[in-house]
């Protein structure tokens, strides 16, 4: 029932992927994520360069033998990122997806593609899945205003923004935003994406590396209680 293209793409059982949490996507989350047979991504940027980085690899692919990824953030950052030493690092460990996010994959497309790993790329806007298509990725996840990290700026609702990202490309899409059990998976599937990428529902999670305190807090928090920070230096964060 849940074979789609990202299934096939991927080698996982299930289409569900954790989406990279900085700082808490770490081996023990991620290797949780996808011994259960969905795919758990290891955040490149939360390292401070790519031999700590390998050591995470290493550390992951001791707790599973099932496939996982890579993210590289592309974001501003305060400090020189070595995005290529990530990705090297990555390939060297044998790492065969990365996932890239937060701007365009543009000038990391040809070290990827050498390195023959499967490209995915994450992203709130119709045009910029198409661009990441035309670019050569296997795969784009496209996010509405409900996901947590960076929403884009246009306020669009997951439940828009699914659909229209579907009839604009032809590679596989992932849907994020929201969703957090089987009704948001099942409901995500039927508006033509053939997986879900989740980041907020994996917080909570026994393997999230984040304080019970706060993992406790986060369970009494209600619909309303989202605040987006940021909105006026044009980079908003839920
Ligand atoms: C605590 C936290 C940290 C995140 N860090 C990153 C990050 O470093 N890079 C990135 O591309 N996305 C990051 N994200 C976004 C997620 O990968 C994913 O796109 C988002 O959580 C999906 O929306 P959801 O939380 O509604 O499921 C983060 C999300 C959370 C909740």
């Amino acid at each position: 029932l849940f074979k789609t293209r990202i299934t096939e793409l991927l080698g996982i059982e299930y289409p569900i992927i954790a989406g990279p949490m900085a700082n808490l996507s770490r081996a023990e989350l991620i290797s949780a994520v996808s011994n259960a047979g969905g795919l758990g991504i290891l955040v490149a940027t939360s390292h401070p360069g790519p031999k700590e980085l390998r050591e995470e690899i290493k550390k992951t692919r001791e707790l599973t033998d099932k496939p996982f990824a890579v993210n590289v953030t592309l974001l501003p950052a305060s400090r020189p990122i070595d995005y290529e030493g990530f990705i090297n690092a990555s390939v060297e460990e044998g790492v065969n997806i990365i996932e890239t996010s937060g701007r365009s994959p543009e000038p990391y497309m040809k070290l990827l593609k050498d390195a023959k790993v499967k490209i995915m790329h994450r992203a709130t806007r119709t045009k910029d899945i198409q661009t990441a298509e035309r670019l050569g990725v296997d795969a784009v996840t496209i996010l509405g205003i409900e996901a947590a990290g960076h929403p884009g700026m246009e306020d669009v609702t997951s439940f828009l923004r699914i659909p229209l990202a579907v009839e604009a490309v032809k590679i596989p899409v992932i849907a994020a935003g929201g969703i957090a059990d089987a009704h948001g998976f099942v409901a995500a599937l039927a508006l033509g994406a053939e997986g879900v990428l989740m980041g907020t529902r994996f917080m909570a999670c026994q393997e999230c590396p984040m304080h019970q305190n706060a993992k406790e807090w986060l369970l009494k928090l209600g619909a309303e209680d989202t605040i987006l920070i940021q909105r006026s230096i044009r980079t908003p964060q839920g």
